[in-house]
């Protein structure tokens, strides 16, 4: 039988952070065995914010060389960057024609997003639309992501449903795929709020690429309680933070974690867990400089990847044209 596709991607949007890694990049990896794999650099989501155009090119080939450092294999996976397949875009307006207004202003992204910005872009509203877009052209069966995501994995759902009723079966039904314990990795300093690289406060992520001084450092002032009693419980959100962190990279249970660091202070637990994040990037960190300054492969790689990107997209493409009654050349 064929193998399941998966589909994933990534904004270029500054350095990526744990949140970024546990939720999704890590899992990645594990999955390029066992499925036909394609893994983006989401440069159009991008600019539904503002962009300096020197920095969102130096973004991409971060992205691209992280991508690379944590395992990705151009040998297996398609890797690649979105504006190199202009499929997406043409998808994507198709999927806004049966969008409905009112629900991508359900969007909790859209709500919060657009709560900040004094003139609201139609990019932002329309922006789930083109990561349906991403997912269906490809047949995708699984994209893992962090939480935030599952909204709009549930609009592409929404969106092929529509579509496939109306002009017969063309889009695969794709499903999440998140992980147990990363899913949802919350801010050092607020742990209310999701780690996200646009809060102003640096102290409340961690990059990948922070060096380990400041990444320990960052653990050690992160919000925990006054409590001080080890235990994994939702009045207790900055513990249950870390040890979902310090889960996310040993693989061990919370059960365990938690047994293991009773009846000592939160002070022997973070240091650990410092320990614990700093090797667990240690190679990822380790190989990013070198590959991230052989320009010669990074760009064999994305050419590559858009040039088998292409055909797959096309594919698709053809059909959804065809279905709809567009004329071919
Ligand atoms: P983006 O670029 O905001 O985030 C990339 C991935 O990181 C996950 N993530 C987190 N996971 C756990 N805890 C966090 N604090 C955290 N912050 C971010 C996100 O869930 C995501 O998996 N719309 C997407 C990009 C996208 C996409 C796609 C994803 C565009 N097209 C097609 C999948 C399939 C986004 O903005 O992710």
């Amino acid at each position: 039988m064929d193998k399941k596709t998966v589909y994933s991607g990534i904004q270029p949007s500054g350095s990526l952070t744990l949140g970024n890694y546990l939720g999704a990049l890590k899992n990645f990896i594990g999955l390029q065995d066992e499925y036909n794999c394609l893994y983006c650099i989401v440069d159009m989501h991008a600019i539904t914010v503002a962009q300096d155009p020197k920095l969102l090119r130096k973004n991409t080939l971060d992205v691209l060389a992280l991508y690379l450092a944590a395992g990705l294999d151009p040998e297996k996976s398609i890797i690649y960057i979105q504006s190199h397949v202009p499929q997406h875009a043409e998808l994507g307006w198709i999927l806004n024609t049966i969008s409905s207004i009112g629900q991508l202003q359900r969007m909790t992204q859209f709500k919060d997003k657009s709560k900040k910005s004094k003139e609201v872009m139609a990019g932002i509203l329309n922006y789930p639309v083109l990561m349906a877009a991403d997912i269906l052209l490809y047949q995708t069966s699984y994209v893992p992501v962090g939480e935030d995501q599952k909204q709009h994995v549930e609009l592409t759902r929404d969106l092929a449903q529509r579509f496939n009723s109306k002009y017969s079966d063309t889009f695969t039904m794709p499903d999440i795929l998140t992980p147990k314990s990363g899913a949802r990795i919350m801010s050092l300093q607020n742990p209310e709020a999701k780690m996200s690289k646009s809060d102003s406060d640096e102290n409340s992520y961690i990059l990948l690429l922070d060096d380990e001084d400041a990444t320990r450092r960052k653990i050690k002032r992160a919000v925990t309680d006054s409590l001080n009693s080890m235990a994994y419980k939702d009045d207790q959100p900055g513990l249950k933070n870390l040890i979902n962190i310090y889960s996310s990279f040993t693989g061990e249970s919370v059960e365990n974690i938690v047994s293991k660091y009773e009846g000592q202070g939160y002070g022997v637990f973070k240091a650990d867990l410092g320990d614990v994040i700093v090797e667990g990037l240690r190679p990822l960190r380790e190989s990013f400089k070198e590959i991230r300054s052989d320009k010669s492969y990074l760009e064999k790689v994305y050419k590559e990847g858009a040039d088998k990107a292409s055909y797959l997209a096309n594919k698709t493409l053809r059909k959804v044209y065809k279905k709809m009654g567009f004329i071919p050349r």
